[in-house]
């Protein structure tokens, strides 16, 4: 079905894309859908390489230019006098959306392991889900107070037998890594981080704001670096006595199964303890697809899974809920 025609795939990427944000941004729900038939703006797509086609990359883009969400208007305007402009900040930038709020999924797998925590995150963009000990949680009125009072409190609804910690860890050491960090005091690179939530889903604008202040009141390294390759070398920096724990969430669908596969071996040599929160059956290991599939969410959830066995939750992508599965 138009598998052979750019143009025509290109068009279907964006229709998919509107069903994704139906329900979450009615403005892109609608760009998109009238981007997919668009000659204009589909024929400006036609020539950038075909991983820089897609609907995120090109609305935030042109919010970043424009300094507002596009409208089919001014996409069509930015696509035709400012082509050479757009097509620079899509070539130069990736979608590397950060969202702190998945702390709160991780941080159940996170509290009860003997502390301190020496934490490596690969795919940590800029850094924000590297500090689950400085933000606070409220789970269902089940308060968790961090170590920074002005850090945004995170928001997470419970369901099933979620085992709430009382606590955040103690965290002794951190680092991330990352094929392109974003750097939290680079106002252009917060800038894009900020372009890259979609209209119309507003708490994720304000705590994005509140997690870059927070982060930048005492910023996590992250290294610019490869996880199918960076990852013993930067382990071996650790503190030995703290409990390593290598984790990741939103990233391993960006590398191919033969690599994720290489990188779980890697981690499971290094005797750490790891955490992963990825799309369901993306990580190796992780038995959650047909559970997923049978649950409300579908597909469209992440699964939690610690040391590449089963999987403990379900969590949404944003970590606004979490569903634990096994007895906590
Ligand atoms: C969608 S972001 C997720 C950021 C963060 N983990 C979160 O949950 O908010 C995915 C990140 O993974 C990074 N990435 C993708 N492939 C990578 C690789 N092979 N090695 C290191 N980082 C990678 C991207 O550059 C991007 O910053």
């Amino acid at each position: 079905m138009g598998g052979h025609d750019p143009t025509a795939a290109t068009a279907e990427n964006y229709r998919v894309f509107a069903l994704e944000a139906s329900g979450r941004s009615p403005l892109y729900e609608r760009l998109a859908t009238e981007v997919a038939s668009d000659p204009a703006v589909l024929g400006f797509l036609d020539g950038l390489p075909a991983s820089k086609r897609q609907p995120n990359l090109l609305f935030a883009a042109a919010r970043y230019l424009l300094g507002e969400p596009a409208s089919l208007e001014t996409l069509r305007a930015l696509a035709g006098g400012r082509r050479e402009e757009l097509a620079g900040v899509m070539l130069a930038r990736r979608t590397q959306t950060n969202e702190p709020a998945r702390c709160a999924a991780l941080l159940p797998l996170l509290a009860p392991l003997p502390q301190p925590l020496a934490l490596i995150e690969v795919g940590a963009s800029a850094g924000l889900t590297l500090l689950p000990d400085r933000y606070s949680y409220d789970y269902a009125g089940h308060r968790v107070t961090g170590t920074d009072p002005a850090a945004p409190v995170l928001e997470c609804e419970p369901r099933g037998p979620v085992p709430l910690p009382d606590r955040v860890p103690q965290v002794a050491w951190r680092a991330g890594l990352d094929l392109n960090p974003l750097d939290v005091a680079s106002d252009s690179d917060m800038d894009w981080l900020e372009c890259l939530v979609w209209p119309g889903e507003d708490g994720r604008s304000a705590r994005l704001h509140a997690a870059i202040a927070a982060a930048r009141r005492d910023p996590p390294a992250v290294r610019r670096g490869d996880l199918l390759t960076d990852v013993p070398a930067l382990a071996r920096q650790a503190p030995p006595d703290a409990t390593l724990v290598i984790f990741h969430s939103a990233v391993l669908a960006y590398v191919d199964p033969a690599g994720r596969r290489q990188f779980a071996d890697a981690v499971r040599g290094l005797g750490a303890v790891w955490i992963s929160n990825e799309g369901p059956g993306v990580a190796p290991g992780d038995t959650s697809r047909p559970q997923a599939a049978r649950s409300a969410y579908g597909n469209h959830c992440f699964a939690l899974m610690q040391d590449g066995v089963g999987t403990v939750a379900l969590a949404d992508g944003h970590g606004t809920w979490l569903h634990w599965l096994a007895a906590g």
